[in-house]
């Protein structure tokens, strides 16, 4: 194989960059050419390519965003626009392609897999809602960023012993929330994973009180509900007086934690290793420490879910 493709799909996610970089240096000593697609599967379809040399990712480990840009195509999710799609990358010489990108790129990984092309997918989405990886690139980093806004909350609340309300991203997983959440010292986690209990949001905020905290912490999912409905919700039920932060893409941006680099830098060159040996059709995921491959067709049928031990562990120490 002398020449791949590399594109980012989907949500930005910190530590994607490290991954292009990983991608790029990798193939260099191995002596192919990379062409850096823009745009996600938008660039493919209109064929807007660049060739990117070592050169051309230096300066990027630590930037967050994705130098060759992002995007959720409509128009690669029809026929032609995949047939489009696939024939410039033919044009372009490209003969394996790498997408960094979370569940919904990796369907589009799968179908030009089908088609001949030979793909290899990489987990990158601050949600960290894909199967058969421990983690994907960005989460670390979104979790810390979440962390941080936590304690600083955490101090005003205090103050006015007030409840404060924080949501976080995440419209189908409740990986975020309960990660900050546990990392947070969260009184309590809504995630989509598991029903609301308003009853029980209640009993926690009065069982606090009663054992003297000055303030509450609520972490909630967008998935879940809103904040600003669950501070209704608890206003309707007690009467009690709370303030919302609605984190939303502050998560997404930001400096990669060295977390996210290292992982990067190991999936993004494994990645070039797998192509360069004829395997196609694969995500690379990091499991107990180990990267590991499996096929996309698993990881698309699969369901990360929550590991419930924790969500107890966390109600269990927050109060
Ligand atoms: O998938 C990552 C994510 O950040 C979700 O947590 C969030 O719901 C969504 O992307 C937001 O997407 P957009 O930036 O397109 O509004």
């Amino acid at each position: 194989m002398k020449t791949i493709g590399v594109l980012t799909s989907g949500g930005d996610a910190p530590g994607m960059n490290a991954a292009i970089r990983a991608v790029v240096r990798k193939a260099s000593k191995m002596e192919m050419e990379v062409i850096g697609v823009a745009r996600g599967y938008a660039g493919l379809i209109q064929g807007d390519f660049r060739r990117l040399d070592s050169g051309s990712v230096a300066d990027t480990i630590h930037r967050g965003g994705t130098i060759l840009l992002t995007a959720r195509s409509e128009e690669f999710r029809t026929e032609a626009g995949r047939a489009r799609a696939l024939e410039n990358a033919r044009r372009e010489g490209m003969e394996g392609l790498i997408v960094i990108g979370g569940g919904g790129s990796f369907r589009g990984a799968l179908h030009l897999h089908k088609k001949g092309l030979p793909v290899i997918g990489i987990p990158a989405t601050i949600d960290n809602d894909i199967p058969g990886t421990d983690y994907a690139i960005g989460f670390d980093t979104a979790l810390n960023t979440a962390v941080e806004a936590i304690n600083k909350i955490r101090d005003t609340a205090t103050s006015h012993e007030r409840i404060f309300i924080i949501e976080v991203m995440g419209r189908d997983s409740g990986q975020l929330a309960l990660a900050a959440g546990l990392a947070g010292g969260a009184e309590t986690i809504l995630i989509p994973e598991m029903p609301i209990d308003y009853d029980e949001v209640v009993r926690r905020l009065e069982q606090g009180r009663r054992r003297g905290k000055l303030h509450s912490i609520i972490v909630v999912a967008e998935g879940a509900a809103s904040g600003l409905e669950v501070g209704q919700e608890i206003a309707r039920r007690t009467k009690l007086e709370s303030r919302v932060t609605i984190l939303g893409h502050i998560q997404r941006g930001g400096i990669p934690t060295a977390f996210d680099r290292i992982l990067a830098s190991r999936l993004g060159a494994r990645a070039v290793e797998l192509l360069a040996q004829g395997v196609s059709g694969r995500m690379v995921g990091m499991q107990a420490n180990r990267i590991v491959d499996i096929p996309l067709e698993e990881v698309l049928q699969g369901e990360k879910g929550i590991e419930e031990e924790v969500y107890q562990l966390a109600n269990d120490l927050a109060l």
